[in-house]
């Protein structure tokens, strides 16, 4: 990645955000930690400055409009621009059977997940556009690929960021902006070790690799798709799974 790019990043103050957030910070970039999470995303600021980067951190709920705005806006007027966005805010809800969730849950997931990416979309296009261009990562998951049982509500929320990046990135395909998607498998973060304790987890994700990943893998990925390296590489939805989709 070039040096200097302005990063954005969301869900940063734990897991696979973090890890991102880190690894934009040792590509050079000025990271925006955005984040629900105030003394979380704060620690993640904390740790990338004592690595001798650069940050800041916004508190922001992304299912709501305003704050997803203001995000953005942090970015713009504290560095000057928005190279990079990884859109990866997510939360998992609870393993139930479809007709066992309570509407607001149901809700709760959706409006996280799928309608948080979009808000986020919704503000770092035209940004990207004013400046001639940027890339974007959205957080999808093998379950937006495929269906775990028990998990309806996060997989029609993952399936929803899988379509949308690809509909964006058409959009926007001959203006610069290129869009992808990473559907990480079983990563060892605060979300998986919450639900390996949901008694239903079952047989739901044993990879192929045998073996959980670690967030840095996936960070891994999301930087070399916001690289020049992945330069017509847009609309993809990359597994960082150990081969879980292959099956
Ligand atoms: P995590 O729970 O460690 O981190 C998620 C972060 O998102 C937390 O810091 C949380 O405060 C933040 N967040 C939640 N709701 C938010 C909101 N409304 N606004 C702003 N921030 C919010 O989880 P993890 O594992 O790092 O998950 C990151 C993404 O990766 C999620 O989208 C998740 O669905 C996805 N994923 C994770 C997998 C895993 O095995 N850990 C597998 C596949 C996908």
């Amino acid at each position: 990645m070039q040096q200097g790019r302005v990063a954005l990043v969301t869900g940063a103050a734990s897991g696979i955000g973090r890890a991102t957030a880190l690894a934009f910070a040792r590509e050079a970039a000025k990271v925006v930690v955005v984040d629900i999470l105030a003394d979380e995303g704060e620690e993640t600021v904390s740790l990338i400055k004592e690595a001798g980067g650069e940050a800041i951190f916004v508190k922001c709920d992304v299912a709501r409009s305003a704050e997803a705005a203001a995000a953005i806006e942090a970015a713009v007027s504290t560095y000057g621009a928005l190279d990079c966005a990884f859109n990866n805010a997510g939360i998992e809800g609870r393993m139930a059977l479809t007709p066992d969730f309570e509407e607001e849950e149901w809700d709760r997931i959706i409006n996280t997940n799928l309608k948080g990416v979009w808000l986020c979309l919704k503000y770092e296009i035209p940004q990207m556009l004013k400046q001639g261009g940027g890339v974007i990562v959205n957080t999808a998951s093998v379950g937006g690929v495929v269906g775990l049982q028990g998990l309806s509500p996060y997989c029609a929320s993952k399936g929803g960021v899988v379509q949308l990046t690809r509909a964006v990135a058409l959009e926007y395909a001959q203006s610069n902006i290129r869009v992808n998607a990473v559907c990480p498998g079983g990563i060892r973060t605060a979300m998986s070790r919450r639900l390996a304790k949901q008694p239903q987890m079952g047989k739901t994700l044993p990879a192929p690799m045998h073996r959980w990943a670690s967030p840095d893998e996936v960070a891994a990925a999301v930087i070399w798709l916001c690289s020049d390296a992945s330069s017509f590489v847009t609309g993809h939805c990359m597994a960082v799974d150990g081969g879980f989709l292959a099956q």
